[in-house]
């Protein structure tokens, strides 16, 4: 048992010894499979439990953000490839920002545009940094399926704001995040972007604790 316990304490740290693995230098990318821009990662550096799901999930309802629309997935889910040695996978939460009318408030925010964020773990053997890649990006109404113009950057710019403007606490716990803007990861401009939206070319790491 105790033995165990060691093996799985080393086996976490040296899982966060690194803030990230660039994708791109073990054939992944930092473009979904739909081609929409990652544009902010929570470095492994982060308090431990804010990288687990349910930290991450708590961490979105401090920042003001719930669970997708009564689980409904308009649009669908997204795919992303983190050079890991996983390939393509799905992401695995998608929070969007609540306008508080509970349980109706991220309805409202698919039905009538906002900002939102999907989730992708980049924790396979290949690259196994346990940091999380979020594709934010601020949606028009759904029938048009849109990204506003400069959602992308706008997006990103609006959970960062959240992240960082202060401590945010959600279900007694209380969180502080600190921005470091990285270039080079994204290309500028509108190239193989979705919706040939232009993006500034910059992602931002977050650091939670
Ligand atoms: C990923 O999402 C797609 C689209 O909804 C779905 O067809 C596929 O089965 C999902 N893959 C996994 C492994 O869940
Ligand atoms: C890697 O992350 C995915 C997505 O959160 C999860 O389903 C999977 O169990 C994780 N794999 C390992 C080895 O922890
Ligand atoms: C993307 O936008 C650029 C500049 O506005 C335009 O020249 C180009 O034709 C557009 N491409 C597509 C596929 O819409």
């Amino acid at each position: 048992m105790f033995s165990l316990l060691v093996a799985a304490c080393l086996t976490s740290v040296a899982a966060q010894a690194v803030p990230y693995y660039d994708p791109r230098l073990t054939g992944g990318s930092m473009l979904t499979f739909q081609n929409e821009p990652i544009n902010i990662i929570v470095s492994a550096l982060s308090s431990p439990e804010a990288l687990t799901d349910r930290g991450l999930y708590n961490y979105g309802n401090a920042l003001g953000y719930a669970d997708d629309c009564l689980g409904m997935h308009l649009g669908g889910p997204q795919a992303a490839n983190l050079g890991d040695g996983n390939g393509y996978v799905n992401q695995t939460q998608m929070l969007r920002e609540d306008f508080g009318s509970t349980p109706i408030g991220t309805c409202l925010e698919t039905l009538i545009g906002g900002n939102h964020y999907r989730v992708f773990r980049q924790n396979g053997s290949k690259a196994n940094s346990g940091a999380l890649f979020l594709a934010a990006s601020k949606e028009d109404m759904v029938e048009k399926n849109n990204i506003f113009p400069d959602g992308y950057n706008i997006g990103r710019d609006e959970v960062v704001a959240k992240a960082t403007g202060g401590v945010v606490s959600f279900s007694s716990v209380d969180y502080t995040t600190t921005v470091e803007y990285v270039s080079g990861l994204l290309p500028p401009g509108a190239a193989g972007i979705n919706h040939n939206i232009s993006i500034d070319g910059q992602t931002a790491i977050l650091t939670i604790s």
